[in-house]
């Protein structure tokens, strides 16, 4: 098959080197000269585990270009994908599709021949509709189909979602364009991945129902957390003794400082916005959307109250600050919050994150770097975890100890043992783990 895939951001990248791995002829396009010439050096934009390798060697064995031109790229294609952003309109909280329509706009003039226009962005229901009816509004002889297929892609894990998927959501109306679209994911065929076809509002729908799904998910154990903390309970084993449970799972059960990232931000605020306008509101959603953001901006609160009620004058030293690992994205991270609160009430940032530096220097004024975790806590009075980073699990305790002015931590991902860091002299506190009894 030949694909164009129209947006080579995060998920235009991903799954245009995945698609190419396949062994699909894929050419990714993009507005942006730079990164597409940056892009056929080899370099990428972004930091995802694997995909350097992914993409060079695909771009070696001559199945995976990258074009600025869309025209061509689309003439020659069986399917193209349109994965451009769609961040949160300003004001209002729906989702900004001018860049989905003006590339539909392109594409509806770009089109030769029968072709599947796909939208692999994160759209609205109801987007899908509008595609078609502003492809056969600017040319009305052009054989095509829409398709809706949205992306379960989690940064920093992308690769592996994208090759064993647990699942392949596929919205269209026509046999033909679903030969084609059950043609290009036949490798998962192999490893027997279930596909589910359907309309396409239903497609659309299914996307957002599943990140609030998992949004909620999390706000659920957070606010447990803070019940366990209060009475003496430990969330991780609540966690444990609920997700055995198979109807419920036992993923994405892990508290910590609120969810953050691109997507479950933006996707609840949009779900909660079009559900409105239809008048459905979604008011679990809704109070999802607040608890999350008021606990992101109560988490600097729990490090003021754990080091007495004031942190003015001290040196805290930050590990991380991503909104999760393995990413070097800071969308709506948690460390947004936290450390401009906590400089607010006086301290003094001293933060080590293996990627996200250079994004968070740009997004957060008066932190001061270190190079290494143990460079951060060197001289602090307390060290505050906001980002998971495997490496700072294995950090040995007793070297911080004697880096630290004062050996004190607030946990708010959970990756130290309570007991061995009580036992090892810190003042220690995580999230939803009991306190020590006096
Ligand atoms: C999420 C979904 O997991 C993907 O399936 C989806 O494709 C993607 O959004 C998208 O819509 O494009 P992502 O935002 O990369 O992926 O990150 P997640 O791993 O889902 O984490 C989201 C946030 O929830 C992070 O801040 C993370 O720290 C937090 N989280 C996650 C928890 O606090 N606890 C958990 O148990 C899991």
């Amino acid at each position: 098959m030949r694909i164009a895939m129209i947006g080579s951001g995060y998920v235009g990248l991903v799954s245009g080197a995945c698609f190419a791995q396949f062994g699909h002829d894929v050419v990714c396009v993009d507005k942006d000269e730079g990164k597409i010439a940056r892009l056929r050096k080899g370099e990428m934009p972004i930091y995802e585990p694997g995909l350097d390798k992914l993409v060079t060697d695909n771009m070696r064995a001559g199945r995976l270009a990258f074009g600025a031109g869309l025209d061509e790229a689309v003439a020659g294609a069986d399917a193209v994908f349109i994965a451009v952003g769609t961040p949160t309109r300003r004001g209002d909280g729906h989702a900004d599709l001018s860049y989905v329509y003006a590339a539909t706009a392109e594409i509806a003039d770009a089109i030769r021949g029968y072709t599947v226009v796909v939208t692999k962005s994160t759209v609205p229901v109801g987007t899908g509709r509008e595609v078609a009816r502003i492809i056969r509004e600017a040319q009305p002889a052009a054989e095509f189909d829409v398709c809706s297929n949205p992306e379960f892609l989690r940064e920093g894990a992308a690769i592996e979602d994208f090759m064993k998927p647990d699942r392949v959501v596929i919205g269209v109306e026509s046999e033909r364009a679903r030969d084609v679209m059950a043609g290009i994911y036949r490798p998962l065929n192999l490893i027997q991945t279930p596909m589910v076809f359907t309309n396409i509002e239903t497609a659309e729908v299914t996307k957002y129902a599943g990140n609030a799904f998992l949004a909620t998910k999390i706000t659920f154990i957070n606010e447990i957390a803070d019940l366990c903390e209060k009475v003496g309970a430990d969330v991780h084993d609540v966690a444990r003794g609920i997700g055995l449970d198979g109807r419920i799972g036992r993923k994405f059960l892990h508290p910590g400082p609120g969810f953050g990232g691109s997507c479950f931000p933006k996707d609840t605020l949009a779900l909660a916005y079009t559900a409105r306008e239809v008048d459905a509101p979604q008011t679990i959603v809704e109070q999802v959307i607040e608890i999350n953001s008021s606990r992101k901006k109560k988490m600097a609160r729990k490090v003021i109250d754990f080091c007495g009620g004031s942190v003015s004058g001290l040196t805290i030293g930050v590990l991380g600050l991503t909104f999760k690992a393995n990413t070097d994205d800071m969308r709506d991270a948690p460390s947004l919050d936290i450390v401009p609160a906590l400089q607010a009430a006086g301290a003094r940032i001293v933060a080590f994150d293996p990627e996200g530096m250079t994004e968070a220097g740009r997004m957060i004024p008066g932190i001061a770097f270190a190079k290494t975790a143990y460079e951060a806590a060197t001289g602090a009075d307390v060290l505050v975890v906001i980002t998971e980073w495997h490496e700072f699990r294995g950090l040995d305790p007793r070297r911080l100890k004697e880096a630290m002015r004062k050996p004190r931590i607030v946990d708010l991902r959970n990756i130290f043992d309570p007991e061995e860091m009580r036992g090892l002299g810190f003042a220690y506190e995580g999230v939803g783990r009991p306190k020590p009894r006096n």
